[in-house]
């Protein structure tokens, strides 16, 4: 299949431009190739392209940022995507869009499932799920949720933490915040098989088993040989961010199992891969 991929530069698009090239004509883009903001640039680049799929994880991924600039997080995470809709449209190319667990509320106790109720309390969170469903205003589309992102290429949560501890700092992560960590690198290959599968829909998607940030950090270092204990957990509220983190946002992947796909592996196995293959800390 031909499949351009926005957003090539960052971290989740890296991952996907990595894995979709095993089997796949990818066609990378980054905001140079086509802002998504710009309309024209964008229908410009599919119809010179010509692609069947396009994957769509560019956007504006900082809960504060968006918090702070809300005008630009609709423009970006809103604007943007129906932008990449209507020029997928008219390219004839079906649509898969990387969403987040931050359209969700937070105030659950147990694994949010596909059909709950998304109320997100961040612009972010809202920008993401106007984005969600205007992709999913056509019925051949796809949307995967994920959630906390790790993986080769840029710096993310679980590099910045290792990095810090062994410059002798603190890495201080929330002790509150529990929820699903995800491995590019996994997550772009389930979603390979979703689409090559041609099942379309909504889907949760994240290395399976639930875990605290403070959690995910100490394994880490742990794993990286590094002190656990130079990552200091506090509470969220200390932090001093301008967006409300989510107390809770563990996924069930309930619509991939229906589908009949296993999910990705236990975070912790993805984890030990990652920080195995980070040269600094092999
Ligand atoms: N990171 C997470 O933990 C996380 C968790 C849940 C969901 N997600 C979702 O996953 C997706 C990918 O996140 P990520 O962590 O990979 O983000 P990222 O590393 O910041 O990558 C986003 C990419 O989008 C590009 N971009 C931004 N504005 C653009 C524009 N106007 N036109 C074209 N490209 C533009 C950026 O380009 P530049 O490089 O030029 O800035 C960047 O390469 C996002 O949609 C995010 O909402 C992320």
């Amino acid at each position: 299949m031909k499949v351009a991929i926005t957003g090539a530069a960052g971290l989740f698009g890296g991952g996907l431009v990595r894995v979709f090239s095993s089997r796949h004509t990818v066609f990378p883009l980054t905001r140079p190739d086509a802002d998504v903001t710009k309309p024209d640039e964008v229908r410009e680049v599919f119809r010179k392209l010509g692609p069947e799929i396009v994957i769509h994880p560019a956007g504006m991924p900082d809960l504060d940022a968006c918090e702070g600039d809300p005008a630009q997080a609709f423009l970006v995470n809103v604007h943007g995507t129906r932008n990449v809709v209507e020029a997928a449209r008219e390219a004839g190319a079906e649509v898969v869009y990387i969403s987040t667990d931050a359209v969700f509320g937070g105030k659950k106790q147990s694994p949010y499932t596909e059909s709950d109720p998304a109320i997100p309390p961040t612009v972010y969170g809202r920008t993401k799920l106007r984005a969600e469903r205007m992709v999913r205003a056509s019925p051949n589309s796809w949307v995967f949720r994920v959630s906390v992102l790790f993986g080769p290429g840029k710096t993310n949560f679980v590099e910045k933490g290792l990095r810090k501890i062994a410059a002798g700092e603190e890495y201080e992560v929330a002790v509150d915040q529990f929820g699903s960590a995800t491995y590019t690198l996994d997550a772009a290959l389930k979603i390979m098989e979703v689409v090559e599968a041609r099942r379309y829909g909504l889907y949760h998607l994240s290395n399976f088993g639930g875990c605290s940030r403070l959690e995910l950090a100490r394994r880490a270092a742990e794993l990286a040989g590094l002190d656990p204990g130079r990552t200091v957990g506090k509470p969220s509220e200390q932090m001093g961010r301008r967006a409300a983190r989510l107390k809770y946002a563990v996924m069930a992947m309930d619509a991939l199992k229906q589908a009949g796909f296993s999910p990705p592996r236990p975070w912790q196995d993805a984890l030990a891969e990652y920080v195995g293959s980070l040269p600094a800390f092999r």
